[in-house]
């Protein structure tokens, strides 16, 4: 019996020694521990044992069971131990590892200002209208009183998608619009895209933005234009020393029109890179409405005045941030636009 015992066991040995996976260990177990397997097959053969020797025999036969039992029991929980050392290996987090920097996105600039400027206009009463890109030759010069031959209407200015339609060059495209669809007072701010055809250098582009403002009611005088615009730009500029002058320029669609500098936020007029030493920045086109407009937007000229005024966003940042090239902000560069969080 020692024997049999022993010959298993051997078998046993070898048989551990080939095992490297969980299945392995089952088949094994399945092996030396189901009923027509070899510790069984000892327990059968007590038959032919003698009385006598028999439970010297049982008891041997049991003792070697247990111990099977505890061996194969013994290589499962080491193997479950690697197995969870080799987890806990792999899935090891390094808490002093630096965090991943989530990128947040932000408003772009022109956003901002834009932003900023309907800010302090809704403040003094204007409401947001929109108008098209694309446009008629009709809104975009026509009912604004350009003449036929005028310079803008040129193809060289101009991207025309056909004859008649075209990219809208400034946002006073929608004041006709506007009028047509209201009624006095009207008094709205307008933001949107302008397109030119322009060499693109840094000081000008294809491609920008405006935010045109139009007022008319009955009563409103040159001296309303001057006042609005020296509190909208004092604001813009949280500055109530910035002060507003005006040059008279010619715009078909007002009269008078005029280019509105401002006294350089920079160096407070005193003369700087920025304003050329001149201690003056331009930051706008004004002027009253004219009465062919008007007419153009079914308004009475004999009942109403009214005053209109452009400006450039990217002119505005530029002058704010002392950026010296237009080109930045369409280049998607995050490098620059981080900047201005
Ligand atoms: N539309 C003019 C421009 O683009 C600006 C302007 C608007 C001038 C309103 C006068 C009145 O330059």
């Amino acid at each position: 019996m020692r024997e049999a015992i022993a010959e298993i066991n051997k078998g046993l040995e070898d048989d551990i020694r080939a095992v490297g996976t969980v299945q392995d260990l089952d088949e094994l177990k399945v092996k030396y521990l189901r009923k027509k397997g070899p510790v069984q097959g000892l327990v059968r053969a007590l038959r032919d044992i003698s009385p006598e020797e028999r439970p010297n025999a049982g008891k041997l036969i049991n003792d070697f069971k247990g111990s099977v039992e505890d061996r194969l029991c013994q290589l499962q929980e080491s193997f479950e131990g690697e197995e969870s050392s080799r987890r806990l290996e792999e899935e090891t987090l390094d808490i002093t590892l630096p965090g991943r920097r989530r990128f947040l996105s932000r408003k772009h600039l022109v956003t901002q200002m834009l932003d900023e400027v309907l800010d302090i206009l809704s403040g003094m009463g204007f409401t947001v209208q929109y108008g098209p890109d694309i446009e008629t030759d009709y809104y975009n010069f026509e009912a604004l009183n350009f003449a036929k031959d005028h310079p803008a209407r040129d193809m060289q200015d101009t991207f025309y998608i056909d004859k008649d339609t075209l990219l809208r060059t400034h946002t006073s495209n929608t004041q006709v619009r506007v009028m047509e669809s209201n009624t006095p007072p009207i008094r709205v701010a307008i933001p949107g895209k302008c397109f030119r055809n322009e060499t693109i250098t840094a000081r000008s582009h294809v491609f920008f933005h405006q935010v045109e403002g139009l007022y008319i009611d009955e009563g409103v005088t040159f001296a309303d234009l001057l006042s609005m615009l020296e509190e909208f730009f004092q604001k813009l500029f949280h500055d109530q020393d910035t002060k507003v002058r005006v040059r008279p320029s010619y715009f078909p669609f007002v009269e008078p029109g005029m280019e509105v500098d401002v006294s350089c936020m920079i160096c407070s007029g005193k003369g700087c890179p920025i304003c050329k030493h001149t201690g003056w920045l331009e930051v706008a086109g004004a002027g009253m409405v004219h009465p062919e407009v008007m007419k153009s937007g079914g308004i009475d000229s004999e009942k109403y005045t009214g005053y209109a005024w452009g400006l450039g966003l990217e002119r505005l940042l530029m002058i704010k941030h002392g950026i010296k090239d237009i080109r930045l902000f369409f280049e998607n560069d995050l490098r620059f636009l981080e900047q201005f969080a």
